[in-house]
């Protein structure tokens, strides 16, 4: 058992209760919390976010008032889908590939403009839950005609194989709804360096980043007032509960989301509200936090105009076009694989 610093009995708000071992460990999961919580600052990494409860409260996030990205890049979407396609195929057919495409519900605009220019547009989403590929495929083949949907379920940080093209046919990878922002600047060009590689040139990746705004704005879609995001952030905590047998007390935990002008990055924590002795018996680990410490549980990264396209550049992509909103607050970059 790693035991840190053990406090005098009498301050500890939970005691550790040793909680029963679960049934199954997952490793990379362990690997991930012990790793996470063994540092200074202690930290987990955002991807836990996403079990199935995680995912719902993530798309009720994407509903939000406060939460502008997803509604803002939909837009971006309706107004552009015809253009962004025929830029992207430059007259050739296009197959289309999604990463992290979860419910693919933007896509559909983009899948309805490229159906509208060839007989049959092959499109892969790419996720690690099955469920909501499997009922987005069911919606999609079923509203749009001409689109044949086949999902495939992987990592797409570790897995990144794509359906061969057919000849003729050039690949359009989709890495929307910001997702990249959620990556450190270096994690994220290895990540466009990647997909750079599985393309050939002609191909064109679409790349969707939120802009640098006002702080306001920024602190509101991190915040909202129906308490969606504080839920989304203390259900890591309720995760390692259920499949690491913790015995967190997510309320003893507050949601601090802040916008950090320095890094340009709106900063997820969970604040422990008192000295509190935690056990994670999946781990062997015996955990103190400390009144006000926290666990940094996510970055998201807000780009300043001309940044995505360099970080396309950078990539080995060749910036194409960028399309904005009419406030400027989220952008739409294609890259061509140069
Ligand atoms: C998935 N990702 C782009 C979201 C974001 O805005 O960084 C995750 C999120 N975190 C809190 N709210 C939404």
């Amino acid at each position: 058992m790693t035991t840190l610093a053990f406090p005098p009995v009498s301050d500890l708000a939970n005691p550790f209760l040793a909680a029963p071992k679960p049934p199954t460990v997952a490793p990379e999961v362990a690997a991930a919390v012990t790793q996470g919580l063994l540092s200074h600052p202690k930290t987990l990494p955002a991807w836990l976010f996403y079990d199935e409860a995680g995912s719902r409260l993530f798309d009720k996030i994407t509903a939000l008032p406060e939460y502008y990205l997803t509604r803002t890049e939909r837009a971006i979407f309706l107004e552009f889908a015809g253009e962004i396609i025929e830029r992207a195929a430059e007259g050739h057919a296009l197959q289309m590939i999604e990463l992290g495409a979860g419910s693919c519900e933007k896509t559909r605009i983009l899948l309805a403009a490229a159906a509208e220019r060839q007989d049959t547009v092959l499109y892969e989403p790419v996720d690690v839950s099955a469920a909501p590929l499997e009922a987005a495929r069911e919606r999609i083949e079923r509203e749009i005609s001409g689109v044949l949907v086949a999902p495939r379920v992987a990592d797409y940080v570790r897995d990144l194989a794509h359906e061969a093209p057919l000849s003729g046919e050039r690949r359009l990878v989709l890495y929307i709804g910001s997702s990249i922002g959620n990556f450190e600047p270096c994690a994220a060009r290895e990540l466009l360096m990647k997909i750079r590689a599985t393309l050939a040139p002609g191909d064109a990746l679409l790349l969707g980043v939120d802009l640098v705004k006002d702080r306001m704005l920024l602190h509101a879609a991190y915040n909202d007032a129906s308490g969606v995001t504080e839920a989304f952030n203390r259900n890591l905590l309720h995760r390692l509960n259920r499949e690491l047998g913790a015995n967190f007390k997510p309320g003893l935990f507050a949601h601090r989301a802040v916008w950090n002008a320095a890094e340009s990055r709106v900063e997820m924590h969970l604040e422990s509200r008192l000295r509190q002795m935690v056990s994670i018996s999946g781990i062997d680990a015996l955990m103190e936090f400390e009144a006000g410490e926290t666990i940094h549980t996510e970055n998201s990264y807000k780009y300043h105009p001309g940044e995505a396209e360099s970080m396309l550049q950078a990539a080995g992509f060749a910036p194409a076009q960028t399309w904005t909103d009419a406030r400027g607050w989220f952008a739409v970059a294609l890259g061509r694989a140069a």
